[in-house]
């Protein structure tokens, strides 16, 4: 079951609420729309596939950092995966166990580092200075941190080379000629830091499960080795990278179940505790991008509808290319024309576009347009390039009633950061 669908009368709604009530209900346009209801039911796909196995599903907040969404995800039981200090106050703040929370990234600074030492986080050892950090952090704190060496397998995730990380020349992680280097510096430092397992991260939008089995034959081998030298390390962290449909195809693209089949036997074998860190496939098709036509028009061989929306919110297709589902809320009137559309924001920019070569009936001015398969790194990336102020945020509930789970931000907020100077 998928919260957005279509009724044959042809308007679109989420949940049993119509799209277009909604768009005509609220204050402000451009806006995100969540369905509670679907990050509850993605988030139980992956509780149902885990079945039989210890582990951890550590939501990557970098997703989506909605704290009433990071509520409802730890309350569904999740734990987070963090990236920055203020993902990581944030986790805290929402509520998350500290203890299934997973501090990741190639530049951890000390400050950061402490207050994950502090709160027991457990951590990811990136690099050498990274360790280093690590170690200086757990003194400060006086105490043993949990970490996890991340592991550069040098698996090609077979994705745009903006999203690929667990190749061997990218920025992240150590490589396997290094890792008795680290495990002899490790052995240097029993009471700052305890080796409690090994991670990796391939990239994201990974839409072959093979890879992430090549991935976890790779760490087995590794925790093999580690646990020679008598380490015990108990957790093996695949990291998150589960590509979703954004194409609304027949196609039939793996679910978790498919994911976590293809690596339970190996994390049985060594009696291990799964991690896996996924953002886009919990959260990205629980929301879309509510806008509206400002308007139509046609340069040279091009017709543009002109939406209210734009890169500022949503800048995956201008940065990546990144293809997005795009539909009107209400049927077209029956003399609408089909044509082939950009739909464009209204960003001085060329690279503002939402989508490409779109079949859409010519929709009039105000019609609703939706941007689907929104609620992964849209957000989260939203920018306030032009002035365009990030848009406010809503979920139908359970009941199916509406409710705002984030402010738009203002103009005023903007004059603020000059008060005072
Ligand atoms: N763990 C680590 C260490 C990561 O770097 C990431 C994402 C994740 C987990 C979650 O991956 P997911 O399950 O969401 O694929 N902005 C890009 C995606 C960047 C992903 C960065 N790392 C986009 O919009 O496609």
């Amino acid at each position: 079951k998928h919260c957005f669908t279509k009724s044959d009368d042809g308007y679109l709604y989420c949940e049993t609420v119509k799209v277009q009530e909604i768009m005509e209900s609220v204050d402000r346009r451009p806006f995100y729309l969540y369905s509670k209801p679907q990050i509850t039911r993605n988030v139980e796909a992956y509780k149902d596939a885990l079945q039989g196995l210890n582990s951890v599903i550590g939501y990557a907040i970098k997703a989506n950092n909605n704290l009433k969404i990071l509520e409802h995800l730890r309350h569904l039981g999740c734990g987070a995966v963090l990236v920055s200090g203020n993902e990581l106050r944030l986790a805290l703040r929402a509520g998350f166990d500290p203890t299934r929370c997973i501090f990741n990234g190639n530049g951890k600074i000390l400050e950061d580092l402490i207050i994950a030492a502090q709160e027991d986080v457990f951590i990811n050892i990136d690099s050498e200075f990274d360790l280093e950090n690590i170690v200086a952090a757990a003194r400060v704190v006086g105490k043993r941190v949990n970490v996890l060496l991340r592991i550069n397998p040098d698996v090609d995730p077979q994705v745009h080379p903006y999203v690929a990380t667990g190749n061997k020349n990218s920025k992240f992680g150590i490589r396997n000629e290094k890792l008795q280097w680290f495990l002899d510096a490790i052995k240097e430092h029993p009471n700052e830091v305890k080796l409690v397992g090994a991670h990796c991260h391939l990239g994201s939008t990974i839409t072959k499960v093979d890879i992430f089995r090549d991935a976890a034959v790779i760490m087995i081998n590794y925790i093999d080795q580690i646990r020679d030298q008598g380490f015990e390390v108990n957790y093996l962290n695949i990291g998150g990278g589960l590509g979703i449909d954004y194409y609304h195809s027949d196609a039939v693209l793996p679910t978790p179940r498919d994911l976590i089949d293809t690596v339970r036997e190996l994390v049985l074998s060594r009696d291990l505790n799964l991690i896996i860190e996924p953002g886009r496939s919990l959260i990205a098709n629980t929301c879309c991008l509510v806008n509206r036509v400002t308007g139509v028009k046609t340069n040279g061989s091009k017709n543009f509808v002109v939406i209210d929306g734009s890169m500022a919110e949503l800048i995956r297709p201008s940065l990546y290319d990144a293809y997005q589902h795009i539909e009107l809320v209400s049927p077209a009137t029956a003399d609408a024309e089909i044509l082939t559309f950009d739909v464009v924001g209204p960003v001085c920019e060329s690279a503002d576009f939402l989508g490409k070569g779109r079949e859409l009936p010519t929709p009039a001015k105000g019609a609703g347009l939706v941007v689907h398969d929104a609620g992964a790194y849209c957000m989260s990336m939203a920018s306030t390039y032009n002035l365009k102020m990030r848009p406010p945020e809503y979920w139908v509930e359970d009941d199916g009633s509406v409710s705002k789970i984030r402010h738009g931000e203002t103009f005023e907020d903007h004059i603020r950061f000059f008060e005072g100077l």
